[in-house]
Parts: C-alpha cells; structure tokens; sequence
C-alpha cells in the first residue's frame, strides 16, 4: 500500500475538482505538494459527472482531472459516489429513498437520502462502482478507494418499503417461523402476535413512541447487516479491478453499523473523520465539559479499536457550519496540529484535511477548509507547512502500535440494546464516560476491545485488567472467554446489571448474575435505580467513592469473597463488590455504574494507573499517548488548554521534532505538542 505501509505518516487532503474551474487544479495541487500533501480524495459526491443520465457513462471529466495529478506527482484516492444519488435516478425510481419513521419519503436535495435495501438502488450502485473500477482503477495515480461517504452518518435508520421488505426476509432467515418469531419478541405482551408475515414491519409510530424492544434490537441488527451488506457489495466490485497493494477504506464512525464485521469483510483498513471543533460548536458548547476536544480521543480509541493503525479521511482544518446547522469558531493558532497529533498518537498514519478550498456555494458554504474563498496563503496553510516537517521528523513511528493495558470490552448486542433501553442506557453512559475522563486524568492509555464470536482469550491476554461495564446480554460462549482470559492472570471488572437478559433482549428467571454467576462467585438478592433524592457512597478498603445511577446488592456465593459494601443510602451495610480468584486472575463484580472514584480505585487495585509516571510528570490537562514501535516507545503529550504546561522529563529522552536530548522541565505552550523517544527495556 501506498499510504500505511509502516514507512511514514502521510498527508492529504479532500479535493473536489467538480467545484472549481478546472484552470485552478494544477495549480492547487502544486500548492498542495509544495506544502507536504501528497494525497487527495475526490469523487464521492459526483455521480453525474460520470453517469448524467441512467447507462450513459462518461469518463472525461475525471480523466482529465487525473491526467493533472498523474503529471503533477499526487496520489489520489477515489469515493465512490453512492452517498449522493442523483436526481434522474429517485424521480425515475423513488423506491431507492429512505424515509422517517412515519413512512415520509427523504427527497432529494441534501445527501444521504437512500436507502440500503432497495434492489435497484443496489444495482445502479453496482453499475456506477462497477464503471467506475473497471475505467480509474487501473490509473497509476489512483492508491486506493473509499466506499460511499459516511455511511450511518446524517440517517442511521431506515424506514422505507424496502427495508420493511429486506426485514422480513431477514426475520424469516432467523427464526424459519413465526412461531418463533412471536417466541423471540415476546409476542404475547399487549397482544402483539404475527399471524402473517405481511403484519411485521420495521417499527412505525406507535401512541407513545418505541415499539417492542426485542423487535429493536433485531432492527439494528437488521440495519448493521444491511449496511455491512452494502458496503461488502460495493468491495466485491471494486477488488476485481484494482492494482495490487491499493486499498479499500470507508470513512466513519457512525452507529449501527458493526464494524468490525466490515474490517473482517470489506475494508482493508477503517479511516476517521475528526473534527473535534464540534467541542466548540456554539450551540451545544458547554464550559461545564470537561473534556471538550480531548473527547476525540475516545473515538480515535473507537477508530483503533477497528483498526490498529489507522487513518483519518477528514481531519478539521477550519470553522464547521452548514447554512441549515452549526457554526463553530476557526481552529486556534496551534489546534490544527494539535488534532493532527492527537491522530497520529492514537494510531493515524495518515491524515488527510478537510478540505482545501472552501466551497462557495451549496450547503457548507461555512465549512471552512485549510483555504477560504479566495484561495489566498493564509496562518492555516502555513500551519500545514509546519506540521509537514513535524511529521517528517516523526516518521520513523509508522506501523508502531499504540501501547495501552488497560481495555475496556464492548460488543454491537449491547450497544444496541442501551440505544433504545432507558435503564440500560443511562449506566452505560454514566461509565463509559467515567472510564475514559479517568483514564486521561490519570494518564492511563487504554483500548476498546470488542468482544466478537471470533474474540479468544488470548486476544485479551496483553491486557492487565478489562472492564466489561455492563454487559446486560452475555452469551455462555463468552462467559467462558472472558473466564480463561481471568484463568491466565488477567483482571477482569463486570459493573452492575451484568448478564440479565438473553440474546432476544428478554430478561433471564435464572439467579442473577446469570451466565456469570458461578464466574464471579456474586449473588444478587435484590437491586434498585438510585433515587434522585439518594446518595450512595462505597467503602472499599481504605477507599471511599460515589455510587451512580444504579445499586446491585451484592452478596457472596460459592468462592466469591466480599470486598466492597455500600456506607449509605436505603442498603448501607449491604454488599456493593465482590471478587473470586479465578486461576492465576482475578474476577469482580460491583455493583453500580462506575464513576471516577471507582475507576480510581479498580486501577490502583491493578496497578494499572499512570504506567509512564517513573520517566515523566504530566499535569491533568495533558493527554499522554504511546505508540511502540520496534523497541522504542514513542511518547506524545498533548496540551489541549491554550495556556502554557510544564511537564517533567525524569530521564533523558529524545525529543522527535528537533532532535534534541532533553530532560529535566518542559515547558509546552498552549495546544503544544510533543513526542518523546525512549528505549522500552531502560
Ligand atoms: C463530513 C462529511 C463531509 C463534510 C464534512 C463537514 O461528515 O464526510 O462531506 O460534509 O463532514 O460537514
């Protein structure tokens, strides 16, 4: 491959030839590569350009446009351009529009207005990949392909006519009857029950909004499927056609969408879209978040979770704003290469701006790229120029691996199941939140790890502890992962409301914590939301720490031992944690949704909090990121405040931007940045 190939860290930039007179393309891509960009995606809203009417293709345009950068010496990757169907195709065939819940068609005039299942939407987008393979693929210039743009974004869900049809079929494959089917949604309560297979649709307005819960979780299974089955369709053609070592990519992430079923299926790697200026968007900003653009690098932890290594399709390089939503502030003098680092740290090894010149006209005339409208120099190009010599300095990191020991476990059953279940959901955000702002406070790198039917032990085994916060669907499969992970010494942390539900979503009359019950030797007699008008602490040893949103009363049973109780609220005494040796590991069991103090406390039990502290001293502000590569480790400290940081350099490391031995107090300026070389067996 010509990008991720473990030799350098690449950049790029989003171009759309359509927009701009064609006199200014070779001029724009000389700019670009004077200024270190060496790769531009194009295409992927720009069917008409190659198809203007339905079987009449006409390859001039991007011919033309990629016989300049064949000259000019720029790569390019190529979107297909499924995300923007164009207007003779829904007014011939309105069948391939999604629409809202209430079955209203979505028109044309903004994108994503399609739908996944509609079989001649799905053969027209065949035929455009298809040609478009078939004539660009073989271009020397062309590196790589990206299917649709965003899939899920803007429209994650899917209420068309041929969805209901796709759904259906989909259910009949499941369940073989609608006996079953009844069986499995619990058909029963409220006299639900499917006499005919034409009675079951994808969920329609109901009196007071949602609709039976297992019939939604096998809807977003439905639509994951469907989105995954798009996607591979577009895969199948494109691979025919290209040249050995170009890629196929899809940028994200958006929900309902498994993605690990796409990386094992369609996609040679995952690339992002990060635009962590959303942080500052002055309709939703709040002071009160903590985290603000640092939160990105929770899904750049989601992106690698996906992928290794990884790459960033759309990286912010100005204000976002559409003429119909958002409107937020230009990057700040240094932020630009602050994000790009926060990239590059978590994994990216290549980054590609959104987008060169700003468009003037159309929906995101505010959507500002590295270039306004005129196209004069201006500080955010020469930012560009600056971070090219940054990552020039930096490319011996390639292919490294960001190091983290500490996991937190996932899986798309119970993504989906805390979308739509209000208990559910709400525990779950409570300690996925705790998780990662505790982790970054405390300077402890950590990973997703999504727990698939392909996930064995020994995938696990480089982590020293896991959290699997609340998995309410738990199959026995994975019970018995997760059981030989603990077996080889590892830590493994379930929170409350583990294992209660089956894998329709219905909940289980066995004792709880079912499936693991016997894994964590917990018992659970009884339990409780907590009241809003109830503060609950626990006493864990030494350590006290708040309670959130939910109280399992744990007691032991069998080997498990009794760690932790609750010292307030309506169950003070009662049990609130309780552990089992298991092998040479160790398996909890708590009882609520973690906040910071329990995750402070669980870290510190593992010896897991702030691994790097004995070489370097960080102020909370800061992020600490570490790529491993070959024996070195390579450490990245972001300051994401825009006032100055001192960091503490305990021992003597190389500084990667200049080269420099240094040691001793460092002083970073606001949004500063640095990387730090040191061996990993000193
Ligand atoms: C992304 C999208 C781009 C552009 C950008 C700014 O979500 O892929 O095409 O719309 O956001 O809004």
């Amino acid at each position: 491959m010509q990008i991720l190939n473990g030799e350098k860290i690449t950049l790029g930039t989003c171009y759309y030839p359509e927009h701009w007179d064609e006199a200014l393309w070779r001029e724009d891509l000389s700019r670009m590569l004077a200024c270190g960009i060496e790769v531009v995606r194009i295409a992927e809203f720009a069917w008409n350009k190659i198809e203007p009417a339905e079987g009449v293709y006409n390859y001039d345009f991007f011919d033309r446009f990629l016989d300049v950068a064949e000259e000019a010496g720029m790569k390019v990757i190529m979107g297909t351009p499924t995300a923007t169907p164009p207007a003779w195709l829904t007014e011939k065939y309105p069948e391939c529009l999604n629409a809202g819940i209430d079955g209203t068609l979505y028109r044309h005039g903004l994108r994503r207005h399609y739908n996944y299942n509609s079989p001649v939407y799905r053969k027209l987008c065949g035929n455009i990949v298809e040609h478009m393979a078939g004539h660009y693929g073989g271009r020397s210039c062309v590196i790589g392909w990206q299917i649709d743009n965003e899939l899920n974004c803007e429209a994650n869900e899917f209420y068309s006519e041929s969805d209901t049809a796709a759904f259906r079929e989909y259910l009949q494959k499941k369940y073989g009857s609608l006996e079953k089917l009844n069986e499995a949604w619990g058909a029963v309560f409220w006299n639900q029950t499917y006499t005919d297979w034409k009675e079951v649709y994808v969920p329609r307005p109901t009196v007071s909004g949602g609709v039976n819960p297992h019939q939604t979780l096998d809807y977003l299974r439905f639509i994951s499927e469907s989105t995954n089955e798009f996607a591979r369709m577009q895969a199948d053609i494109i691979r025919k056609y290209i040249k050995e070592g170009d890629f196929i990519t899809t940028n994200g992430l958006f929900g309902h969408v498994d993605y690990q079923k796409m990386a094992g299926e369609s996609i040679d790697f995952i690339t992002y879209d990060s635009y962590p200026n959303f942080a500052y968007d002055l309709n939703n900003y709040s002071d009160k978040d903590e985290m603000k653009d640092r939160k990105w690098s929770r899904n750049l932890t989601e992106t690698r979770a996906v992928s290794r290594i990884f790459g960033i399709m759309e990286q912010q390089s100005g204000a976002g704003g559409w003429n119909s939503r958002m409107m937020q502030s230009t990057p700040r003098r240094g932020q630009m290469t602050l994000w790009t680092m926060q990239s590059i740290a978590h994994g990216a090894d290549f980054v590609s701006y959104f987008r060169w010149r700003t468009c003037t006209f159309g929906t995101e005339i505010y959507w500002h790229g590295i270039l306004d409208y005129s196209g004069r120099d201006n500080r955010r190009l020469a930012e560009v120029g600056d971070i090219y010599k940054k990552v020039t300095a930096l490319r011996e990191i390639a292919g490294g691996e960001y190091e983290a020991a500490v996991g937190v476990i996932k899986d798309y059953d119970n993504i989906f199941d805390a979308e739509y279940d209000k208990w559910h959901e709400r525990i779950e955000k409570q300690s996925q939140k705790a998780l990662f702002e505790t982790m970054q406070k405390t300077h402890t790198p950590m990973d997703y790890v999504y727990l698939t039917e392909k996930t064995g032990a020994e995938d696990l085994q480089k982590y020293r502890i896991l959290f699997y916060p609340h998995p309410a669907i738990l199959s026995g499969r994975q019970a018995a992962v997760l059981e030989e992970y603990a077996a080889k010494g590892g830590i493994l942390v379930f929170g409350c409301r583990s294992a209660y539900k089956d894998w329709n979503g219905k909940c289980t009359m066995e004792k709880l914590p079912g499936v693991i019950a016997e894994l964590t030797g917990a018992d659970i007699p009884e339990y409780t939301a907590i009241a809003p008008d109830r503060e609950v602490m626990v006493r864990w040893g030494e350590e006290t720490f708040p309670a959130a949103v939910f109280t399992d009363l744990v007691d032991c049973a069998g080997t498990g031992k009794q760690e932790a109780v609750y010292i307030s609220g309506d169950d003070a005494g009662m049990g609130a944690l309780v552990s089992r040796q298991v092998g040479e590991g160790k398996v909890y069991y708590y009882g609520s949704a973690f906040t910071e103090g329990a995750v402070r406390a669980f870290l510190k039990e593992a010896c897991a909090e702030n691994p790097y502290g004995n070489f370097i001293a960080v102020p909370e502000k800061c992020e600490i990121a570490v790529r491993v590569k070959e024996g070195i480790r390579y450490i990245f400290v972001l300051n994401y405040s825009d006032t100055p940081a001192e960091i503490t350099v305990l021992e003597k490391m190389r500084d990667m931007y200049t080269g420099k031995e240094v040691s001793g107090s460092l002083i970073l300026e606001g949004y500063g940045t640095v990387c730090l070389r040191r061996s990993c067996d000193r």
